[in-house]
């Protein structure tokens, strides 16, 4: 996959926890366009890959911004960007890609978790420029663990933004049923933050009579897999016609790289979508959290990363 080298030429505390960097190429040209919800992956120390959200307009190509909360239980990536990665570094980026563009409505409602911030303030300064109509509410903790706030209450569309704070007075507290009753049946909603926001706000939008179509999520890491009821099966490539055994305790795209199979992948955990791979036969366990319901049930896709199968065998367009 293409990658772009590029230098961080700007590193700031946003919040306690959260850092942001911003990257531009080593001879100023411009990065490539990007769209509202766009992440890059960033090559750190360590082979590690992780995604970043686009946090910056979509508008200044001559760099990108993310941010990112360091999180001491995480699987190693914003601990080393945080310590390790500083003004000056050179950092390998993947191009842009978007798996949560925002969908023409006539009404957004943008819902942010903590650092679920990064692809709703794009989406908010899109929406903006564009002049569509929108709200945005901003969930977080405490006021200091809230990126952006500067950011965020000088922007044209502060009259928009709403910020409630768990450690906040009972009236400022998110009330779903009450922000889409106010948004109207035809608004579309974008979420983004841990699972269990992301859940409370999909089971308030249902409850409110929202299509789930209507309901775009986007996760940052899946919670653990339970493993224990993994069975055996096989799969087989349908391009060479080559079957290999895929053991209770091994994933597809474990299996897939021991012999030679080369996929993309990314995060390695259901969320980034970039190890999607067509199945031509057989039903999918899916494990991911990049797909709607309604992608699941098609059963076209998968992810090999952590999904497995149903069915004895499946055939893979590979
Ligand atoms: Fe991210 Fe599989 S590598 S979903």
């Amino acid at each position: 996959m293409e990658t772009i080298d590029v230098v961080v030429v700007n590193k700031t505390v946003e919040a306690e926890r959260v850092a942001a960097f911003e990257l531009a190429r080593a001879d100023r040209a411009a990065l490539p366009p990007f769209t509202a919800g766009a992440h890059i992956d960033v090559h750190l120390p360590g082979q590690l890959v992780r995604q970043y959200s686009l946090c910056g307009s979509t508008q200044d190509l001559s760099r990108y911004t993310i941010a990112v909360l360091r999180e001491p239980g995480s699987r190693g990536g914003s601990e080393a960007i945080h310590a390790a990665v500083r003004e000056g570094d050179v950092l390998r980026i993947g191009a842009p890609r978007n798996h949560f563009p925002l969908q023409p409505a006539p009404y957004y409602v943008l819902l942010a978790g903590g650092i679920g911030i990064t692809p709703m303030i794009c989406m908010a300064d899109e929406l903006a420029r564009q002049g569509a109509r929108f709200e945005l509410h901003y969930c977080s903790r405490s006021p200091q663990l809230a990126a952006f706030r500067g950011r965020l209450a000088a922007a044209p569309y502060a009259g928009h933004v709403h910020c409630h704070y768990d450690d906040g007075a009972p009236q400022q507290r998110l009330d779903l049923a009450r922000v889409f009753g106010d948004a109207g049946m035809d608004s579309h909603v974008y979420v983004c933050g841990p699972g269990g926001f992301i859940n409370h706000v999909e089971g308030g939008a249902a409850l409110a009579g929202l299509a789930a179509q209507q309901v775009h999520r986007e996760y940052f890491s899946a919670a653990p897999l339970d493993t224990t009821g993994d069975k055996a099966f096989e799969i087989t490539l349908a391009r060479s016609g080559r079957r290999l055994p895929v053991p209770a305790g091994r994933s597809v795209l474990e299996v897939l790289l021991a012999h030679g199979v080369d996929i993309p992948v990314s995060c390695e955990q259901g969320v980034c979508g970039t190890c999607v791979t067509r199945v031509l036969e057989g039903i999918p366990h899916h494990r991911d959290m990049y797909f709607t319901d309604q992608e699941h049930a098609s059963n076209q896709q998968f992810t090999p990363c952590c999904s497995r199968s149903k069915t004895p065998s499946l055939v893979l367009d590979l």
